[in-house]
Order: structure tokens, then sequence, then C-alpha cells
């Protein structure tokens, strides 16, 4: 097969800054992607109605046909009666970032339990949470293995609740949310399907939360995404940051994966005899989960070379000067 034809795919995490570089990040995206959970995560946060609603008309302004899916910030003094209202203006998820986690988290929370009032409230309005789930104080290797029993006691408290562990990078999180019920799910990003701790450490230009682990970790994440379950979908957790931030003595943590997605996906799912569950992983599961019909639009990869840029926007995109098989076609 030296094509494929797929239901146009939605990214459920990304990152699309703000200012100037929002219309370029923005851009790149919508090649792609039909729809996008917008990450919060900005200077300063996405929290109040106003907030969404100015950010989602930013990126409305410089796209054509993308739908951004809006998410807010939850802070330790969120008031929950923002929550209906925030519903009302379809917002579809809240951000948990513990405190310090990741980049632009120094506000987020340092005890779970304090959010209780407003996940109750989301639980109601049928808000997904959205976990950025690290524990900042472990040793950088364990410190997403070292969240799952707050994840665990989050779900029990509130089992209704319907929950996205992002980005998920060790098979210990992979194997909890097999075992635990449908109302959660894992986000898997490209990087964390291919790259190691090894990768990052000889080029820390890729370096980003959760920290991509060991090969064992990749197999589970890529079992997990090559088996067909519908409780992994795709989420990039595409980060921009400028080639300036990403050099010396503790660089920002975030790769800008958005340019190279479909093509490296493809490729990957591809040489591992997979490619027809490309599409349910990228276009329906996570559709399926968030509640939201599936795309109309297609889009078609097919097996002819790309270059990757070294640089685009001041930014040094993932997998930098390399050759990937697959292309999107135009
Ligand atoms: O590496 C990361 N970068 N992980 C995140 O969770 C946030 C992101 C960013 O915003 O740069
Ligand atoms: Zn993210």
């Amino acid at each position: 097969m030296n094509e494929i034809t797929i239901i146009k795919p939605d990214d459920f995490h990304i990152h699309l800054r703000q200012g100037s570089d929002l219309e370029y990040y923005a851009k790149e995206s919508e090649k792609q992607f039909k729809r996008g959970i917008i990450m919060p995560n900005t200077v300063p946060p996405i929290v109040t109605v106003n907030d969404v609603n100015r950010y989602r008309d930013e990126i409305l302004k410089v796209t054509e046909g993308f739908e951004p899916l809006m998410t807010f910030k939850i802070l330790p003094d969120s008031d929950p009666g923002i929550i209906s209202e925030l519903k009302q203006n379809k917002v579809i998820a809240g951000k948990y970032y513990p405190a310090g986690a990741t980049t632009n988290s120094e506000d987020g929370i340092t005890d779970w339990k304090i959010m209780k009032p407003v996940l109750k409230e989301m639980e109601k309005h049928a808000m997904v949470l959205s976990i950025h789930g690290e524990v900042p104080d472990s040793f950088l290797l364990n410190r997403e293995r070292d969240f799952l029993p707050i994840l665990d006691e989050i779900h029990r408290t509130f089992p209704k609740l319907r929950i996205v562990m992002e980005h998920v990078s060790c098979k210990e999180s992979i194997d909890y949310i097999n075992s635990a019920h449908d109302h959660v799910a894992g986000s898997i990003s490209l990087h964390h399907l291919i790259s190691t701790i090894e990768d990052v450490i000889n080029d820390t230009s890729i370096k980003c939360m959760p920290i991509p682990k060991t090969p064992e970790d990749r197999e589970a994440i890529r079992f997990a995404a090559f088996s067909g379950n519908r409780k992994f979908f795709f989420g990039s957790d595409s980060a921009p940051h400028k080639v300036e931030g990403k050099i010396g003595f503790n660089p920002k943590s975030g790769v800008y994966t958005a340019p190279v997605i479909l093509p490296k996906l493809a490729e990957l799912f591809y040489e591992n005899g997979v490619l027809d569950k490309l599409e349910n992983f990228v276009s329906v599961y996570g559709a399926r989960f968030y509640k939201l019909p599936l795309n109309r639009e297609h889009i078609t990869v097919i097996k002819k070379p790309m270059i990757v840029p070294d640089e685009m926007y001041g930014v040094r995109p993932y997998l930098a000067g390399s050759e990937i098989s697959w292309s999107l076609k135009n």
C-alpha cells in the first residue's frame, strides 16, 4: 500500500501559544487536523469564560476550517461556580497541572483535594478532566509512575468524571488505564512513540515533560497504539519553544512535533504492519471518548519522502533535518 486516505484527524492535545506566533502554529496544525484541544498554559493562563472566548477568537481569526476545542486551567482558587458557564461556552475540558510539573505550571495544584468542588461540578456537567500526571518532586524517570495513585484516588472519588491521562510515557500508566473503567483514557504523543531518554540526552532540544523513558516503556506505548485499543488515542502535545530557550542549562520543556505528525505516524504504523489501525487512533477513538461527531473531511498520506526543515519560525521541529518516507498528499 503506497497511500492511505483517512478521516481528517483531531489533535487531542496541542499548545498553540499566543501573540504573533500563534498564527504560524495554528496554520501548521490546520494542514493535518480538523480539530484540536487547545491547552490553557499560556501566560497569563486561560482560566475564565472571557479568556476562553478571546483565545478561541484569536485562533479562529488565523485559521480557515479548523475547530479549536477549548480548555481552562484549574488553579488552586478556581471557582466551581464558573463550570456551568464554561460548559455553556463549549469548554470541553479542564486541565490539571501539578504545580511545577512542566512549562508554565508554577501556578498549578499542590494537593489535588483542593480541586474537589471544581471536579464535582465538572463531573456534573460532563466536562472532561485532562491531567498532566507527574509528581514533580520525584526522580525524573519515576514522576509519572508515582502519580498513578493520585489518578486512582481521583477516579475513585469521581467515578463518573471522564479523565484523560495525557501523553502517557510509562508502562505502568498503560497498565493502569487498561485496568480502569472506560471513563479513564490515555492520550499518546508522537514523540513518546519514537524517542527514549537516550535520544533526549543526545539532543536536548527534544526535552519535554513527561520525559521519554526506556525502550520497554516505549514498547508498551506502541502496543497500546498499534493494537487498536480504544482507550488510547492521539494527542500530540506539540509544544513549540524558540531555539534560544532550548539551549544551555535547564532548557525549556516541549517539542514541536506538529509539522511532522501524520507523515511520521504513517511511516511508523506502516513499518510495523499496522497502517490499518492509524485511522482509529488519530480520527475515531478520541472523538468517541469526547463524545464528538467524527469529522467528515478526509486526508491522504502517501509513501513519498519529505525532509524535515532545520528550523521553522525560530523553532527547531522534532526530527529536524531527517527524512521521513511518507508525506501529506496535496
Ligand atoms: O514538555 C512539555 N511542554 N510538556 C508539557 O506538558 C507542556 C509543554 C509546553 O507547554 O511547553
Ligand atoms: Zn501539553
